[in-house]
């Protein structure tokens, strides 16, 4: 069994001390293929110096909102060229909007996240979204780019009917460890309508780590639990979504079998 993770942050520093026998762990355990997600400038350079290094690893650059206050006009100007240079750049993330942590003013905010879509719509790639407490303003800037840039909710915390219309739209979502949380109501009831043709699987490692090991540091090795609750919501063998959420993946960010 295979499997895609989607959203790992292995670039992180909660990975120096350790990152190759982690990634060599991780790749033995059956993570095939990995997308390492950028935050901003340099996380975005460190994850694509990751995919270089890496067959199996693939990269997202751009700027988190929670650090889009530091976020300049040149910042564009390298992520194009970043993207330029760089064949295994497969999407514009994680962007969007974080009314949770505030540490930028939403008007920034949804500034450098409206740049960073017409970005995206300019090099032809899709977008990885961070949305958290902003559903209808992240919804209506969603919707001004409806036909020009598609992209993944990770982690999707909104409600059924903001996933009937994302999928309408021709998004897709994704779910992380918090599926196996005991407060993840609302995830599973998404999670039982979407259809499994629109489904990623993401660790968002080092965060968020399944239960049975919630708490501590994450990994894509973790991703088994995940895929399982998926499997038990859906009704289907854990082999089932494992192989269609690496189908799905391979199919939204353009990489070959
Ligand atoms: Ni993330």
């Amino acid at each position: 069994m295979y499997y895609f993770d989607t959203h790992a942050h292995y670039d992180d520093r909660a990975f120096d001390a350790d990152r190759a026998e982690v990634l060599q762990a991780v790749h033995d355990a059956g993570v095939s293929l990995v997308m390492d997600i950028g935050c901003d400038v340099s996380s975005s350079m460190k994850a694509v110096a990751l995919a270089r290094q890496y067959d199996w690893i693939y990269a997202a650059i751009g700027t988190h909102p929670s650090d889009a206050y530091k976020m300049q006009d040149t910042d564009l100007d390298l992520y194009r060229s970043l993207a330029a240079t760089n064949p295994k750049v497969r999407a514009i993330g994680e962007i969007g909007l974080d009314y949770h942590w505030d540490t930028t003013p939403r008007d920034v905010q949804a500034l450098r996240f409206r740049q960073q879509l017409e970005l995206a719509e300019e090099l032809g790639l899709p977008v990885v979204i961070h949305e958290r407490d902003a559903h209808q303003d992240a919804m209506n800037i969603v919707r001004d780019y409806a036909g020009r840039v598609t992209g993944v909710f990770h982690c999707y915390s909104g409600a059924l009917d903001m996933a009937k219309e994302l999928v309408s739209l021709g998004w897709y979502l994704s779910f992380t460890g918090v599926v196996t949380y005991k407060n993840a109501r609302k995830a599973l009831e998404v999670l039982e309508w979407v259809p499994l043709s629109r489904i990623f699987i993401e660790t968002d490692c080092p965060y968020l780590s399944p239960e049975p090991n919630r708490g501590k540091r994450n990994d894509s090795r973790n991703l088994l639990y995940t895929n399982a609750k998926i499997a038990e919501v859906k009704g289907l063998t854990p082999e089932a979504v494992a192989a269609a959420t690496m189908e799905n993946g391979r199919r939204f960010f353009g990489l070959a079998d």
